[in-house]
């Protein structure tokens, strides 16, 4: 028999694709999520689907009624226009909540999704789980405090746990990148700064068998690790990559970032009282900015972790879903 599996975040990207894979492999599995209109595709696979908020205990104390491992995904991630409060409530409140209820419910295993953004900025790259932290924004910093209350109830013994920190999660499904796709596709795009700049990304399929490693690899126990593809490129790599997918050539016009960072700070400021997405804001321009690159030794020795989709392949793969579905 296999156990029973909860999964948050099941109406997006991550844990959407997370839950389909769990269903394949044949595994029960429970979604926690805000609004089951939103996750038909879900219920029609199978999925057991339960209303819950990461920032209502009473919801979470339901949904892990019966349950063995938690797939902890779900957090404030993508919403621009959100406030500091708004993201320390989902991704540090909400671990909070998430671990208390699992250690009441008397789970057998939580796998709780962090983020190589713990480290902001590689100083000396590639970085690995020992890189210290370093948040850059009040996202990332929601999301260590998150990282190191699962550490807290790790180190505690309180609850066997597995923490991921994955990359910048990208494939057929989200809507992330949809936009650089569509500025390279119009010829649109304009680099800020060299280019020169290291990203990892890691496909979603990779990442998905990444996490289910975590959640079922007794070595996985008590341990944190980094799940990113196999290795770092430059963002003049990936936009020529991007730029290939959707039969365009390489764009070529560069700016200085600087003036760029400045004028999101400013977006920031003028459009968050009124509750509007700022156009520009320096999280997005932090991706022209700051290395970000990462070895992945920990998993492959320790959980047989081995991403097989190189960027080429994933990137064209995600630019056939966006033209199937009509988006680009
Ligand atoms: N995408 C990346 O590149 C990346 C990189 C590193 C780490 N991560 C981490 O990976 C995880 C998944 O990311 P993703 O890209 O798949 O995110 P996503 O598509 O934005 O999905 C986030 C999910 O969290 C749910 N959620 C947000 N606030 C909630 C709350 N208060 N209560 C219950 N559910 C809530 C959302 O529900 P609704 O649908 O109702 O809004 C959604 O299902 C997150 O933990 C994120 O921090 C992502």
């Amino acid at each position: 028999m296999k156990p029973n599996v909860l999964v948050t975040g099941g109406t997006g990207f991550t844990g959407g694709h997370l839950c389909h894979e769990l269903k394949k492999q044949g595994y029960p599995v429970r979604a926690m999520v805000r609004d089951v209109n939103r996750a038909k595709g879900l219920e029609a696979a199978g999925v057991e689907l339960v209303v819950g908020d990461l920032r209502n205990k009473a919801s979470i104390k339901s949904a892990m009624e019966g349950i063995d491992t938690v797939y902890h995904i779900a957090a404030l991630f993508r919403p621009e226009n959100v406030t500091e409060q708004d993201m320390w409530d989902a991704n540090s409140l909400g671990v909070r909540n998430m671990l208390e209820a699992a250690v009441e419910a008397g789970v057998s295993r939580f796998v709780h999704c962090s983020t190589i953004g713990v480290h902001g900025e590689v100083l000396d790259p590639p970085g690995d789980e020992s890189t210290p932290y370093g948040p850059g924004d009040y996202y990332q910093e929601s999301k260590t405090d998150g990282e190191r209350i699962a550490i807290e109830y790790m180190e505690s013994g309180k609850l066997p746990i597995s923490i991921f920190r994955p990359g910048g999660i990208y494939g057929p499904g989200d809507t992330r990148f949809l936009k650089l796709f569509k500025s390279i596709k119009k010829k649109r795009f304009v680099m800020f700064g060299s280019g020169e700049v290291l990203y990892q990304l890691v496909y979603i399929d990779d990442l998905v068998r990444g996490i289910i490693l975590c959640g079922t690899k007794d070595e996985a126990l008590g341990n944190i690790y980094i799940l990113t593809g196999k290795k770092a490129i430059t963002l003049n790599e990936m936009v020529a990559a991007i730029a290939e997918s959707v039969d365009e050539p390489a764009p070529w016009i560069k700016l200085p970032v600087t003036p760029l960072y400045w004028a999101g700070f400013a977006c920031e400021l003028m459009c968050q009282p009124f509750g509007i997405s700022p156009p520009i804001y320096r999280r997005r321009v932090d991706f022209f900015r700051k290395d970000r690159a990462f070895k992945i030794d920990k998993a492959q020795r320790e959980l047989g972790y081995n991403p097989i989709v190189d960027e080429k392949a994933g990137l064209g793969q995600t630019a056939a879903w966006y033209k199937k579905m009509g988006l680009l």
